[in-house]
């Protein structure tokens, strides 16, 4: 049977699609564990990662983010909660892999930032939240370990305020801290919940809930906890911000809950209140203008491609975003950018460590494909007989550069296969030297971390040992030129011109100003901080 003309409205409403970001430690694993635990995904939580000895979580792929512990590349979920259908992608914690969140923002509706309430704003949740807002998506703050020694929830608001410079809206808050963390106020609903201890987050929490004022509460709380909280709930109405909608949903004010994930605690209130406000998956921005969820065909963009996910099979998988119209296993679709005939075959959803075949998919969804080397980041798929392109996904610009050769001289071609195939992955830039062969490569990484990605994983996966020396430069600026002319080219001491994969002149430099007096002395090219790959 053809979908092509099935009524997708229901399933398009019923999606959510998020991006959960935070630094290292904060709790976006076990967070994500009890979302997928809540809508009975998995049993009982823990089954994951309850071994301290070998710390990996769901979605850590890679043998590299099992030993150094962060996670690496980002991975994709799906899991149903009250008939709602919601993706989750999950983000590398280390700063060294931002273009890789961006990228996988760029795939999501909105994102849930995690902070640990004793350590508030850390140094990644500031550089993660830079890139979300670059994205102006709605972002979701979840201040978690409410259940161990924390700041002040105040306190914590402030630095929302003064160090992310968002302005926040508590949809709930705490009540009592550390052992003496009970439960939460609702602030939408005016009623207090407070949460049965149970199993230690292995299973869903029961909970109590009801009117502030009603005296089972006071009982329940004692007259300190109580008293304190109906001062906190004074405070909060009389001094904090309104509850805007139009502004959260602009990415400009931010709902804070409160919750430990480890207890289960506030998890169900958070998911409650996240899919009331969020709303389905939006139109995308295309070269044709905003391609509606519910178009009469199909429509998609690859994000993120991912080589060597599971090395028995050797396999690479493209992720793929869908923006319109329902996908169907087996669909033959428009490879825009290739102008070629493409039929999606083997395509995959996400649980955990498992991979299950997807039949049908609809806008929101994210599914793995199988990748023969034929897709770029930024590629549109569309029903076979349509063409337009969603907006493509900029490329950062790398601060760290290496020149890279392969130790010994025979692997020269397994050692090309495997840095052109990382650098499609997007992990890497890669570029060669103007005129002096081709037997040099030059590598570019937004975070020097993705070096030690690159020697490891063209060791492993293709057995292929490299010499690396360092680059002085620190800057890129790629050239929009019509025609340019290497030669007459005025560069500086510290500057040297390169080529990408595709041919365009690129610049590198070691010191900013000096990208001034480049361009003022070459006024016929512009130097572009971030590029699109043609
Ligand atoms: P991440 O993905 O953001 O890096 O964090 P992850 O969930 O791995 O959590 C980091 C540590 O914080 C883990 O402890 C985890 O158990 C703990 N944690 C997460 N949520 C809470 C919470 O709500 N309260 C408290 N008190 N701790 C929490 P670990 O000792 O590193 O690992 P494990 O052996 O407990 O798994």
């Amino acid at each position: 049977m053809s979908l092509e003309n099935v009524n997708t409205t229901p399933e398009i409403q019923r999606r959510r699609t998020f991006a959960i970001i935070s630094h290292p430690d904060a709790g976006k694993t076990t967070l994500t564990e009890k979302f997928l635990l809540y809508g009975g995904a998995i049993r009982e939580a823990g089954s994951v990662k309850s071994r301290r000895s070998q710390k990996h979580a769901v979605s850590d792929w890679m043998e590299i983010e099992k030993q150094r512990g962060i996670s690496v590349t980002s991975s994709v979920l799906q899991f149903n909660y009250n008939n709602f259908c919601i993706n989750i992608l999950d983000t590398p914690g280390h700063q060294d892999f931002s273009e890789d969140t961006y990228r996988t923002l760029v795939a999501a509706d909105s994102a849930v930032m995690v902070i640990d309430a004793a350590k508030g704003v850390e140094e990644q949740t500031k550089k993660l939240f830079k890139v979300c807002k670059m994205r102006g998506i709605p972002i979701f703050t979840f201040i978690n370990k409410m259940d161990a020694h924390g700041k002040d929830p105040f306190e914590l608001m402030e630095e929302l305020e003064n160090v992310l410079g968002i302005r926040s809206y508590p949809m709930d808050w705490p009540i009592g801290s550390g052992k003496e963390f009970k439960g939460v106020y609702n602030r939408r609903k005016s009623q207090i919940e407070l949460f049965d201890e149970g199993k230690h987050g292995e299973a869903i929490v029961d909970s109590v809930t009801g009117d502030v004022a009603d005296p089972k509460f006071r009982e329940l709380l004692g007259e300190y906890l109580h008293d304190k909280l109906l001062e906190d709930i004074e405070l909060l109405d009389m001094a904090g911000d309104d509850y805007d909608l139009e502004k959260i949903l602009n990415g400009e004010l931010t709902p804070v809950f409160f919750g430990s994930a480890l207890t289960n605690f506030g998890v169900e209130p958070f998911l409650e209140a996240f899919l009331d406000i969020t709303t389905p998956p939006q139109p995308r921005q295309s070269n044709l203008g905003p391609i509606a969820t519910t178009a009469p065909y199909f429509s998609g963009f690859i994000f993120k491609i991912q080589a060597n996910m599971n090395p028995a099979h050797r396999d690479r998988i493209a992720f793929l975003r869908i923006c319109s119209g329902v996908f169907e296993k087996g669909m033959m679709v428009n490879h825009v950018q290739k102008g070629k005939k493409v039929k999606l075959a083997q395509p995959q959803q996400f649980l955990a460590q498992d991979r299950a075949t997807v039949d049908v998919a609809y806008p929101g969804d994210i599914i793995g494909i199988h990748d023969p080397g034929i897709f770029n980041i930024g590629d549109t798929l569309c029903s076979d007989n349509i063409k337009l392109y969603f907006e493509g996904i900029p490329q950062f610009a790398p601060e760290h550069f290496m020149r890279i050769s392969t130790v010994n001289a025979l692997k020269r071609k397994q050692f090309l296969k495997g840095i052109l195939q990382l650098a499609e992955e997007g992990s890497i830039q890669v570029f060669r030297p103007h005129l002096t062969g081709t037997e040099e490569v030059i590598v570019g990484v937004v975070g020097v971390l993705q070096f030690e990605v690159l020697e490891y994983r063209l060791k492993n996966e293709y057995g292929v040992e490299i010499r690396m020396t360092r680059l002085p430069y620190r800057f890129i600026r790629w050239i929009e030129a019509n025609d340019f002319n290497y030669d007459t080219f005025k560069g500086s001491m510290d500057s040297t011109l390169v080529e990408t994969p595709e041919g365009e002149p690129v610049l590198l430099c070691e010191f900013e100003w000096s990208i001034r007096q480049i361009q003022e002395r070459n006024p016929q090219v512009i130097l572009r901080e971030t590029h699109l790959k043609p």
